[in-house]
């Protein structure tokens, strides 16, 4: 058996994005589980990690000395935080370190030091030094007392933001306007559902399948935790002394990202969708794809015939095999991005690209054979009957495609 060193790495957890009723047994440790878990995610942090670390171990010790443990989860930082932080630990001995190599993302990060932590209580904090300490004390308190989330929020009593320009006080509760517009069961039931600073029962988020895009793990949290009683705790944001926020335009995009996800997976039309069991985002996802491959089929068949000349049958194959090819491609990174990315290699995606093909084709003699059957057997209209032929046919293609092209069963992983 290998012997683990007490100041190594913590191994990243695999696997689905989900809470285990009971923490993971970790060989090395000699103690059992601690009442909390404070997960600090960190990229770039090299600068304040020292300060946070001490700042929280201090309150913690004076509160719940041995009762805690610190979680920061560092992704792979070029400035080497996580080596920073690993060098804290034989002075702070309830910190523990991870080193995220694959995966990248503030939300997923804070819930793979979730996966790892051994706390009853779990939470989260910046490791920027933006979100105040002292505040943690209360959150704290506010769970042990029957809350199963406490949220430290900048939009209640004692809350604020210390100098945020206009655009940024706009921006951020443009952002909450229309998740609340989007998502009012999720997003009415907190003052600041923007928080990174929160605290919550282990239990009240058990075996949820968490699925979080971008930066706002809250929502996720309380879109698909079992959470009843919360605690709102005001606080101020401070200002960044060290380092820079991470925040781009891709975390705005990913917020919404996030909103349209939890509208379709949770709720009553959550429900119905899991009623239905039809990928209806795959779906429309292929139809719009399929809509491109019209504009190109049309274009290309008017580049060969109009500019170099050829006749009108080669033009319309060419033309149309032109249009399956876009359409693969499209498909193959987006529609059935999360199938193909375990199916790796030139040869796998040729394999695919050749099923999608004869499905295509036999979805167009099956046109022909519909249309035939409606406009000469049953007399309906030639328009109509082109539509319903086309709309049969791309449920057809879309459901072999998914059985035979991207077979989830191929996967190899
Ligand atoms: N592991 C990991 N991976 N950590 C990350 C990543 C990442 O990809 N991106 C950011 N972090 C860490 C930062 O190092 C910092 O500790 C914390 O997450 C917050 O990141 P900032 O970039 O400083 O965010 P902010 O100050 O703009 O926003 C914060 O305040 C908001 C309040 O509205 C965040 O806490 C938000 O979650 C919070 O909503
Ligand atoms: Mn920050």
């Amino acid at each position: 058996m290998s012997i683990i060193e007490p100041n190594s790495l913590l191994s990243v957890p695999t696997g689905p994005l989900r809470i285990s009723k009971f923490p993971p047994s970790s060989a090395y440790r000699v103690r059992n589980n601690v009442l909390f878990s404070l997960v600090i995610p960190t990229y770039k942090e090299r600068d304040n990690v020292q300060k946070i670390v001490e700042t929280l171990s201090k309150l913690l010790d004076e509160s719940i000395p041995w009762d805690y443990e610190l979680i920061i989860v560092d992704d792979d930082s070029p400035d080497r935080t996580w080596e920073v932080a690993q060098s804290l630990i034989p002075e702070y001995p309830q910190l523990r370190v991870m080193r995220r190599q694959g995966e990248r993302g503030l939300s997923s990060a804070v819930v793979r030091g979730w996966q790892a932590a051994e706390g009853k209580i779990l939470g989260v904090i910046d490791g920027d030094l933006q979100h105040p300490p002292q505040v943690l004390l209360q959150l704290l308190r506010a769970v042990e007392e029957g809350a199963d989330l406490a949220v430290a929020s900048r939009h209640v009593d004692g809350g604020g933001v210390s100098s945020w320009s206009f655009v940024r006080r706009f921006l951020s509760r443009g952002a909450q306007i229309l998740g609340l517009m989007f998502l009012p069961h999720v997003l009415g039931r907190v003052s600041d559902p923007m928080s990174g600073y929160f605290l919550l029962k282990r239990d009240s988020i058990v075996e949820a399948n968490l699925n979080p895009v971008g930066y706002k793990i809250l929502l996720e949290v309380l879109g698909r935790g079992n959470i009843d009683e919360i605690a709102e705790v005001g606080y101020v944001f401070s200002e960044r002394l060290e380092g820079e926020s991470k925040v781009t335009w891709r975390h705005y995009v990913d917020y919404l990202h996030h909103l349209l996800r939890l509208r379709l997976t949770t709720g009553h039309l959550g429900r119905f969708r899991q009623k239905l069991n039809f990928p209806i985002v795959r779906f429309l996802r292929f139809g719009a794809v399929g809509f491109s491959g019209l504009f190109v089929d049309l274009a290309v068949f008017h580049i060969l015939r109009q500019i170099i000349g050829l006749g009108l049958t080669r033009s319309t194959i060419l033309s149309a095999e032109v249009a399956i090819i876009n359409n693969f491609l499209w498909n193959d990174v987006w529609t059935f991005r999360d199938i193909s990315r375990w199916q790796k290699g030139g040869k796998a995606r040729f394999r695919r690209f050749l099923k999608f093909n004869v499905i295509c084709l036999t979805g167009v003699i099956l046109q022909a054979l519909i249309v035939n059957l409606l406009f000469n057997v049953l007399g309906v209209n030639q328009y109509i009957a082109k539509l319903i032929a086309i709309a049969f046919v791309v449920l057809w293609n879309f459901w072999v495609n998914l059985k035979l092209s991207w077979r989830i069963t191929d996967v190899n992983k």
